[in-house]
């Protein structure tokens, strides 16, 4: 009974909001006035990103998770971080990150910026203190060289650099020209018969009131129990009771290599994920013919990756 009565809230609400149309994802993200990017600083987080050293083991790095061989994922269900403890939810893409409103599965940070200091922190993940990372960086003369020639200064190898040398790079990490953009675009070619059924049913069931705009997601946050699941969500960063069980609409860009599923990573197939999706989200069940079409469809959000060779490190 509660959960229908939320189920129709969570309707109203949707369908008071006018859905974004899912347009072509620009090559370019937004680029907030206080970190321009220039080609080094974006060298600099390439370099930091791929650094073990930002963690107190010196053996995982942001790469460790945001794997670029799986598409910026670890395809485990749960991260794997510090002393191999397993964190409590799964490694979200880090493509594309850069056009969302907000970061995490909750939300938490508002930025790349803010997102970046927490992952070396964060005890599950590299377990280092920002003080023993900004002093492991300035013994490192190369790193140091660089810090001052990117933020200039005396204090440029600070964490709010680190962090802004990082979110410069990620925001490289961007996949336009997918199949789907050449399709909107006006390539009616670019995508299989089968994937435009299943962009129909997309559109026609609702999954884009939420899953809208360029990255397919309006950046909003809804009450969701995904298989096993016990995340309290968003009631973690706001500690209000209606925001038990929210999560933040996942970009569906890229979602055919970013298995498994969910906050948790419950759910490995994507034909899975999509009947969670309609039963849960959209109370209209789908069988497998209509999940396997509008899968189609999802495989034509997979774009072209970045570029992205390894750093050498000093
Ligand atoms: C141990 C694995 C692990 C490491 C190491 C790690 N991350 Fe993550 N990352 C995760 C997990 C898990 C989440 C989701 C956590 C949550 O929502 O509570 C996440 C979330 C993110 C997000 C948010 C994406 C989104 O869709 O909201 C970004 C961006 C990100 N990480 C970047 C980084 C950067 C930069 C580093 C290095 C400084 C890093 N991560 C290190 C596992 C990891
Ligand atoms: C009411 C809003 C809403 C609607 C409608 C909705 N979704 Fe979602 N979707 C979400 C949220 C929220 C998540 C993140 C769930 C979580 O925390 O694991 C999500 C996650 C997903 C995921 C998993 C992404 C990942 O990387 O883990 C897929 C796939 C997906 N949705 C597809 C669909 C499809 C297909 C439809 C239509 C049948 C649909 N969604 C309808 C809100 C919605």
């Amino acid at each position: 009974m509660k959960r229908t009565l939320l189920k129709a809230l969570v309707f109203v609400t949707i369908c008071a909001a006018p859905a974004l149309a899912n347009e072509p994802l620009p090559a370019v993200p937004p680029i907030p006035a206080n970190n321009s990017m220039s080609s080094q600083k974006v060298e600099l987080g390439k370099m930091l990103f791929f650094d073990p050293r930002l963690s107190s083991s010196g053996v995982v790095s942001c790469a460790t998770c945001h794997n670029p061989s799986f598409a910026f994922t670890d395809r485990v269900p749960r991260a794997l971080g510090h002393k191999h403890q397993v964190g409590p939810r799964n490694t979200p893409t880090v493509l594309n990150a850069a056009f969302l409103s907000s970061q995490f599965w909750d939300g938490r940070a508002a930025t790349l910026e803010e997102q970046a200091l927490g992952p070396i922190q964060a005890t599950v993940e590299m377990n280092e203190s920002l003080e023993n990372v900004v002093g492991r960086l300035k013994e490192i003369p190369e790193y140091k060289k660089m810090f001052i020639e990117v933020f200039g200064g005396k204090e440029a190898v600070s964490s709010g650099n680190i962090a802004k040398a990082i979110a410069a790079f990620e925001r490289t990490l961007v996949t336009p020209n997918s199949p789907f953009d050449r399709y909107l675009m006006g390539d009616t070619e670019a995508i299989s018969t089968d994937a435009r059924k299943g962009w129909e049913l997309f559109q026609k069931k609702g999954c884009n009131a939420c899953h809208s705009g360029a990255n397919f997601t309006n950046g909003e946050f809804y009450r969701i129990i995904v298989p096993g699941s016990t995340d309290l969500g968003r009631f973690e960063v706001t500690k209000k009771e209606e925001d038990k069980y929210k999560f933040r609409v996942q970009t569906l860009r890229n979602v055919a290599l970013t298995y498994p599923y969910f906050n948790n990573g419950s759910v490995v197939r994507l034909p899975d994920a999509v009947k969670v999706m309609s039963k849960e989200m959209l109370g209209s069940e789908s069988g497998d013919e209509e999940a396997a079409l509008i899968v189609e469809f999802l495989k034509s959000l997979t774009g072209t990756m970045p570029r992205v060779d390894y750093p050498v490190l000093p």
